[in-house]
This record gives C-alpha cells, structure tokens and sequence, in this order.
C-alpha cells in the first residue's frame, strides 16, 4: 500500500501496517479481532468491588510506579505539559498563566461558572484535589450551584455512589460530597479502568455504557484496540447533563446519537433541552449569555470524539498507543506506562517512534508544532469573532431607532448563529491536543467558526438598521477589553463591577465568607 521513501513522513514497519489495516477493517466491518492477542489477565487478591488505589501498589508495584509520576506537575511543552496555569492569562507568566492563553474566556463565558476559574489539565492524581479548589463551584454557600454529576469523571467512587443512590445520585448538590472522598485513595485511578480481580479492562462510567446499550453493543464483546480507547473516553469526551424531561435530572449523558463531528453534536442539542426562549424552544441550553441574551452551550473536552476520524484514530492508533506507550521497568519488565501526560515530555518521543521508527525525534516534534501553531492562529481569529458576535448584538439589542420589519426574527438569526459560532470554536479550544488529534477536522470547525460568528456579527448589523456598523468595525481588543480578573470573590466587590463595560450586566453577588476549603468545612453550617 504505502513504500518508504525519502519524501514519506513515515516508515512504519510492516507488522504495525498490518496492525493499523486490521484496524481500518474493523471500523469499516465491525468484525471481531481474534488474531491480535487479548490484554493479559492475572490473578489478585482483590475483590470485585476494591476502588482504593493504594490496594492495588503490592500487587502492581511496577505499575504502581509508573501511575504516581502523575504527581509531576512542572515539565511543559510549547503547548501542552502538566502546568496547571489559568488558560485565559497570557499576561503573568507560569505557573499562573502562559502565552498560550485565549485572553477572552472570561468574557466568552460571562455568566457561567467557567468564567470564574479555567485551567491547564495536570495529572489523573490531580483530579480530586483540583475538583475540590476550583472557583466553578461555589464554595462560599451550602450550595455549589453544580451537581454531584461533575464527581463522574474524578473518581472509581462513583461505583460506590451510583449503587447507593441510582439515578438520584446526579441531581444532588456537589458540595455533600466534599467530605466524602479521600483525595489520595479515590482520585481517578486503577479501578476506573480495571476489573481488581483480573486486571481485565472494565467500565465502572455509566454515560458511556449507557451509549454502548443505545447502539446494541456491550463494552465486553468489542475488539481489545476498541477498549483500549474507550477506556479514555469514559471522560474525554463532550457530554451535559440531562434536563429533568429528558430522563433523571442532571444524568451525565453522551451527545452522540447523530454521530460525534461538531454538526451532529450541534444538531442534537437542538431538540434535547427544555429552553422556552423565543427561537430556542426545546433546545439544550448550558447558560444564557447576560450581554448578548444568547441561550449558550459550553463544550467540554472532546479528545474522543476529535481523534476517532483522525489520521491516528482511522488508522486504529489509539490514545494507549501514544499515551500508555510500553516502557522497561526495572530493566527488564516491559509494561504499559501509566503516567498519561504530553508524548512530547519525554525527549526521545519513544511513544511516537515505536511506529515512525526511521524518523528523529526533532522531526516528529516539528510536525505536532506545525499542527499547533497553525490551529492556533485560528483559534484566537474564531475567539475574536465570537466576541464581536456578542458586542454586535448587545449594541443592536439596545438600538432605540427605527428598526427593519423583521427586527426580532434577525435577533433570533443572530443569536442562533452566535450560539454556533462560539460552540464551533469551543470544540476545538477546550480539545486538549491543539488540533494534533485530527488536524484536517480542528481547521475545519474553526473555518465554520469563524464564518458563523460572522454570520452573527452580520445579522446584529442588519437587524440595527446598520446603524452599530461604525461601532463594532476595527480590533476588537480596543472594542471590547479582555476580562483578566474575575472570580466569586471579585463579583461580591462593587468596585470590580465597575472594571469593565460588560460586568453592567452581571448582579453584584452578596459579600460572602468561604464554608469550603477542599474537602474541609471551615465555616458555620447556614
Ligand atoms: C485510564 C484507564 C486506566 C487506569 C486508571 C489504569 N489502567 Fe492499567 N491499563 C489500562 C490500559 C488501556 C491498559 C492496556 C490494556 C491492553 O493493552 O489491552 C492497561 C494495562 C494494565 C495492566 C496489564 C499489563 C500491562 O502493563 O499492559 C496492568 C497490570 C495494569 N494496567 C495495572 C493498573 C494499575 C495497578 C492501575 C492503578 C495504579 C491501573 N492499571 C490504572 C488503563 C488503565
Ligand atoms: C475518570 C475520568 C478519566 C479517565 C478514565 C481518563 N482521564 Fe485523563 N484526565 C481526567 C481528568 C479529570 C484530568 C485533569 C486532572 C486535573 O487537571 O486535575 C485528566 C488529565 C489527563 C491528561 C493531562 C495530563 C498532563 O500531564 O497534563 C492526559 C494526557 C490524559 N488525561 C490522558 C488520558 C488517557 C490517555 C486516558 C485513557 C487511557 C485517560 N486520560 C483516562 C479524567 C480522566
Ligand atoms: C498519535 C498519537 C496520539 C494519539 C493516538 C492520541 N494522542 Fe493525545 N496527544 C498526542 C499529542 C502529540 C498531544 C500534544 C501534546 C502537547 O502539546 O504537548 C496530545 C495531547 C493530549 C492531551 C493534552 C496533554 C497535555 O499535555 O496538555 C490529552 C488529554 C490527550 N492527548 C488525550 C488523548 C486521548 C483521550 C486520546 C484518545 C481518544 C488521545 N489523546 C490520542 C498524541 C496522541
Ligand atoms: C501505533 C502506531 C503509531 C504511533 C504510536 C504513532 N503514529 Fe503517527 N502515524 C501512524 C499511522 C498508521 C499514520 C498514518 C499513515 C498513513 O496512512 O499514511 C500516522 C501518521 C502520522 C503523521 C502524518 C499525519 C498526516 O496528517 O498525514 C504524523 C505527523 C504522525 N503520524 C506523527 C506522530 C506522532 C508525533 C506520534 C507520537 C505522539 C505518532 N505519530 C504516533 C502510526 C502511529
């Protein structure tokens, strides 16, 4: 099929081809994969229910070795790394925050809680601790304002709560939780992933088994390389939360019934929520922007989804291949690695050239940046537009003059297109690869992007009698500043309210002292 030659990227040697075509069959049959062999199975002196991490060290001492370098959290790469800086800060520099920040998403999700705290990914033992720091939840009331649902994807615990509780797990309040986990013992760890008794690859996510049972299949009976994916996308993936009409509140669920690309996502939103809003009806709806009155939606993290029709994800190259690459511990002992960072920390890039076997490691780097830099670019133009988007309809909603006949029908148009044009764009900024994991498909989501906060800028114009042309034409840096400083904290203090022209449609929140430190309680039951 492909001969190396000087001009190819890659040499791949003929076994993985063939494992890679073996791949391709099964996407295009479905068929069953009986000649590669199965993950290996052991025998330990756990039980079926064992969720604590520390159970599994003395039985996998060498793998244990290898999960606890998820504590490194200084080695960066150009884009990626363990660093957990604010990803809308290219102003301080690390840890705090890092020049490959878009300085608009405290503006872009205005009224939301992710305008209050984003961060860089660091390691899976992370998960709690972050869960329990961030600013989304309020920790300045008995109410976090967000659903225990959040814990879904940062803890094998959620076993033990789904058994508990069933389907009234998910609408509870997330702050009953906080003194209900142990930071070390249940962040995401062995068994998310493993059945304790024999290391076999297990689910314990109900979204995802619950998509499995939608299309008739069952985690067991899929091919090993299927698995191997799965496994990650239990949690990287889009998903929301259910609208109680829909099926038990606030149920994290898998938006894939049309397909995973951003359109069919896009469009299943379209009928699966309980909006009321004028042109919004029945639409799933995350939060309604205070400026531009547009019924938003805020992606989260589709690795999955974006690698599965990419160069890799067609090829049957899973994220195991890149992420959990064989390593030799102790000298001999090859085992998978189960530190899941950036393949690019490590300098020899061995994850990668396990296949591109006749490629440098300064070549293969020099792709992924290619890539980055190139989705970068765009990405900062669709964030840009996305502003404009909500300026251009803030002014056009407030235009007094004589308005054209069809002036609400174009203010819905607008908005539509808004709330597009900013979906498109998240789909690839909240995708943590920077466009590595499918570049062709994160170009093309931008390309829309950027043509449908367009579209909305356009609309607003219209519907304003092109009156707010003058008013949104030019760099939208000096239209409408970048919102450096928010927080719960800050919106309690009147002064910061006045910091910036669209904090006038934010309340000033009542001044409030933290009941929550982590998973303690520092302040008095109110
Ligand atoms: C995020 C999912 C995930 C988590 C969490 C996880 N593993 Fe794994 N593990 C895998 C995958 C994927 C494989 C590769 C399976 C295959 O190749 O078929 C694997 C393989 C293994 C194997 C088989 C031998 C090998 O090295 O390939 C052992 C043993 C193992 N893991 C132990 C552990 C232990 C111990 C923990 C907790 C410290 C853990 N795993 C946590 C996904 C996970
Ligand atoms: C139970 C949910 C869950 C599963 C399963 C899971 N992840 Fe993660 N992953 C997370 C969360 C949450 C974070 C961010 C943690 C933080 O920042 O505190 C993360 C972070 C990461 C990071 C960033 C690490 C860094 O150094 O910056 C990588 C890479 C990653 N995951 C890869 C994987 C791969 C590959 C798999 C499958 C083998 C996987 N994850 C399975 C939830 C999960
Ligand atoms: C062909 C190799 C390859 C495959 C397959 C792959 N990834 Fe990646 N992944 C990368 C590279 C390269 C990056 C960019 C790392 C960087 O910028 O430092 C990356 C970045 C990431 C990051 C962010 C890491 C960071 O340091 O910020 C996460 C999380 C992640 N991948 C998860 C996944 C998941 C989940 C899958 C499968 C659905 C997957 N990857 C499949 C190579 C791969
Ligand atoms: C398990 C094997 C495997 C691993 C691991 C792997 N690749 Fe690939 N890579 C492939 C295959 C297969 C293709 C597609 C080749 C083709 O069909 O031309 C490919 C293609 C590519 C291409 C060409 C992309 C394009 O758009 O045409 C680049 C660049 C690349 N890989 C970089 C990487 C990097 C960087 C890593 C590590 C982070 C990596 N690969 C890991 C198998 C692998």
């Amino acid at each position: 099929m492909r001969k190396s030659n000087d001009t190819a990227i890659i040499n791949i040697p003929a076994v993985i081809l063939m494992l890679a075509l073996a791949g391709v069959m099964f996407f295009l049959s479905g068929c069953s994969d009986s000649e590669t062999p199965l993950t290996p199975e052991f025998k330990t002196s756990l039980n079926e229910d064992e969720i604590r991490n520390s159970a599994f060290k003395p039985e996998f001492p060498l793998h244990y070795e290898t999960y606890e370098r998820n504590n490194e959290t200084e080695i960066m790469t150009e884009y990626g790394g363990s660093v957990a800086y604010s990803k809308h800060d290219n102003v301080n520099p690390l840890p705090e925050g890092y020049k490959y920040a878009q300085p608009y998403l405290k503006n872009l999700w205005l009224g939301y809680a992710f305008s209050y705290e984003y961060r860089a990914a660091r390691g899976h033992t992370y998960a709690l601790e972050d869960i329990m720091h961030i600013d989304r939840l309020n920790r300045y009331d008995e109410k976090a304002g967000l659903p225990a649902t959040c814990m879904n994807c940062k803890t094998a615990k959620m076993t033990a709560f789904v058994k508990e509780k069933g389907d009234d797990f998910w609408a509870q309040d997330f702050n009953v939780l906080r003194e209900q986990v142990d930071l070390d013992e249940n962040t995401i760890g062995c068994a998310n992933c493993h059945d304790p008794r024999n290391m076999n690859l297990r689910l314990y996510s109900v979204p995802l088994t619950d998509y499995l049972a939608s299309q008739g299949k069952t985690f067991e009976d899929l091919p090993r390389n299927e698995k191997r994916a799965l496994m990650c996308g239990q949690c990287h993936v889009e998903y929301y939360f259910l609208d109680k009409e829909f099926g038990p509140a606030k149920k994290v669920t898998f938006p894939w019934a049309k397909g995973l690309d951003p359109e069919n996502v896009y469009a299943y939103y379209e009928d699966q929520g309980n909006c009321t809003i004028p042109g919004f009806e029945g639409n799933f709806v995350d939060w309604v922007h205070p400026v531009s009155q547009t019924p938003m939606l805020k992606a989260q993290h589709p690795e999955y989804e974006t690698w599965s029709n990419g160069v890799h994800g067609a090829a049957g190259v899973t994220c195991a291949d890149c992420h959990m690459n064989y390593v030799r511990m102790d000298g001999k002992k090859k085992i998978s690695n189960h530190h899941w960072t950036s393949p690019l920390k490590d300098p020899d890039l061995k994850a990668c050239r396990q296949c591109h076997t006749d490629k440098t490691p300064q070549f293969l780097k020099e792709r992924v940046l290619f890539t980055q830099h190139k989705v970068w670019e765009q990405l900062l133009i669709a964030q840009d537009i996305s502003v404009k988007a909500h300026e251009a309809i803030r002014l056009a909603s407030e235009y007094m003059g004589e308005k054209p006949a069809d002036y609400d029908a174009l203010m819905i148009e607008a908005r539509r297109w808004c709330r597009k044009g900013q979906f498109f764009w998240d789909l690839v900024s909240a995708e943590n690869s920077v466009g590595f994991h499918n570049p062709t498909k994160a170009l093309n989501t931008l390309a829309q992007s950027q043509q449908y906060s367009q579209k909305a800028v356009d609309t607003a114009v219209r519907a304003s009698a092109y009156t707010i042309a003058k008013d949104i034409d030019g760099d939208i840096k000096t239209i409408v500043p970048p919102i450096l400083h928010h927080s719960r904290e800050l919106q309690m203090d009147e002064e910061h309210m006045k910091s910036h022209p669209w904090f006038k449609y934010l309340p000033v929140t009542p001044k409030a002292a933290k009941i929550w430190d982590g998973v303690k309680r520092i302040g008095p039951e109110i």
